[in-house]
């Protein structure tokens, strides 16, 4: 017996901001505006963002879609404070991250945002927990919440074994644990399960759900699979860089009920 996948679903304009709010003070845990990035300039420019306009509520899970070359990875670079705006603002909670000097970029990206790569970007030659403890250890947790971070994946049986001996779906769950051990604001996931298998990603999926809810954290993900946008809060749709279509789902379906 198949479930239908369909949430229910109530269309919000693209780039629909929560009027007479300020951030920081409300909900909203990440707002563009006017937002753009080009790389290049003259012939060779690429206008990778066009002009985003959105106020992402805090504890919000946001699905972004779109089709390669879309700027969902570079959307994601912004907000996590890799690639600057070329115009208009980001803000996260109460920062405008223009106006941060390389200093405070720095220590937002150590301590405030979580990265969750497709591949997994871990040290081979390190342990799970000396993996986890390396960021643990950078924004001035211990060992023992490294442990609790890896335990809160499932992986407490897996602490002292080197990266380059797990499976994909343990090596992404360590590479959560990783992300989450800072305990940031906003978690950003681009293509978390684009080298797992169907069976695998879902497990992945459910346990960033299921710690995003928990901790009431901001999940930016980013997907080309339009199926895991079902489990989402909100789905944001890119085309060219521009939002082109942004949908809340007030019944998500469960991470464990989706399936590719
Ligand atoms: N560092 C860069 N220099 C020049 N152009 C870039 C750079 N990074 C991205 N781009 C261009 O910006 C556009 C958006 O790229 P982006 O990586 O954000 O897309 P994406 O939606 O993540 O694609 P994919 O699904 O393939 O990962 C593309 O045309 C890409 O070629
Ligand atoms: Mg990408």
């Amino acid at each position: 017996m198949t479930e239908p996948i369909v949430a229910d679903r109530q269309r919000t304009g693209p780039g629909t901001a929560t009027p007479g709010r300020e951030p920081g003070q409300d909900g909203a845990a990440i707002r563009f505006r006017a937002m753009t990035k080009t790389f290049g300039s003259g012939e060779v420019a690429v206008h990778a963002l066009r002009g985003i306009n959105l106020d992402i509520e805090a504890g919000q899970f946001v699905v972004v879609l779109g089709p390669s070359g879309s700027g969902k990875t570079t959307l994601m670079n912004v907000v996590g404070g890799i690639e600057s705006p070329t115009s208009g603002t980001v803000e996260v909670g109460d920062r405008d991250l223009a106006g941060l000097d390389d200093r405070q970029l720095t220590a937002y990206r150590r301590d405030d945002v979580g990265f969750v790569f497709q591949f997994f970007n871990l040290v081979p030659t390190l342990t799970a927990i000396e993996n986890v403890a390396l960021v643990a250890e950078l924004v001035g947790e211990g060992e023992d919440d490294a442990r609790a971070a890896l335990e809160s994946v499932g992986l407490s049986e897996r602490l002292d074994h080197f990266t380059s001996a797990l499976s994909g779906g343990e090596q992404q769950r360590v590479a959560i644990a990783r992300a989450l051990v800072k305990s940031p604001q906003v978690l950003l996931c681009d293509e978390p399960t684009g080298s797992l298998d169907a069976d695998v990603g879902r497990s992945v999926l459910g346990v960033i759900h299921r710690l995003a809810r928990a901790r009431g954290r901001t999940v930016l993900l980013a997907t080309h699979n339009s199926v895991i946008a079902t489990m989402a809060d909100r789905v944001l749709r890119l085309r060219s860089g521009e939002v082109v279509d942004d949908v809340l789902q007030p019944n998500p379906v469960a991470p464990e009920e989706v399936t590719w």
